[in-house]
């Protein structure tokens, strides 16, 4: 039997990472494949604290350090909490958002040393990156067009990454599509205009084929 993988679904606000982890899972479960579904920032306890730390605007401004070190800090707890355990036990697990955000929102976009990155995540995962990565790639006017209408719908605030300008997220666009090209064998990036039906389909045709391997 193949081992189970660890999937991660990147891309912009309201790219459809979540509909998307959901059709997946629905696919492995009907195929008798265990399956576990996670977040970052989140995904245990503390976690979930630092989500709300790091999300929720706030008087104070969270210094570019600061946030970075409660990314990194919600990431080593959930993968030894979560993931790794969840692996262990034959389960494949499926995150939305990873260590790719980091690269594209703190590193692309706030400009932190790349390199730097690098050796912090080497800390936190060594070579266990994940298995495969969907990036659900999304214009950032389409992005910021989806966002007005669930803000409307739901009359729900902004979060701090959803208040960035045009700028930032253009700058985020561009880091995800960098680690897509620099990761061919790991990151497929697919067009999220299309049909979540048509994505849904695609994904679960090249899970199906990753775990044949
Ligand atoms: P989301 O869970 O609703 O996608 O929101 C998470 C936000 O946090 C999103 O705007 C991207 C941002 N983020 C980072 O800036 N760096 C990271 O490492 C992660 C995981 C998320």
């Amino acid at each position: 039997m193949s081992s189970p993988l660890f999937i991660t679904f990147e891309g912009a606000d309201k790219a459809g990472k979540s509909t998307q982890i959901r059709r997946l899972q629905e696919n492995l479960l009907a195929d008798g494949k265990p399956v576990l579904c996670t977040r970052e920032p989140g995904g245990t306890p503390l976690g979930e604290e630092l989500r709300s730390l790091v999300m929720v605007c706030r008087q104070e401004k969270l210094a570019d350090e600061t946030e970075l070190l409660l990314f990194a800090a919600s990431r080593a707890q959930l993968l030894r909490e979560t993931i790794w355990p969840a692996l262990q036990e034959g389960k494949t697990v499926l995150c939305d958002r990873f260590a790719d955000s980091t690269i594209a929102y703190q590193g692309f976009a706030r400009g932190m040393d790349r390199t730097f990155l690098d050796t912090l995540h080497h800390f936190i995962l060594g070579e266990r990156w994940p298995d495969l990565t969907f990036l659900l790639d999304l214009p950032v006017e389409e992005s910021f067009r989806r966002l007005h209408r669930v803000l409307q719908e739901t009359h729900e605030k902004n979060d701090r990454f959803e208040e960035e300008g045009r700028l930032f997220h253009q700058r985020v666009r561009d880091g995800f599509l960098a680690v897509a090209q620099a990761n061919p064998q790991r990151v497929v990036v697919l067009d999220a205009t299309r049909s979540p039906e048509e994505l849904a389909q695609e994904i679960w045709e090249t899970v199906k084929r990753r775990m044949a391997r």
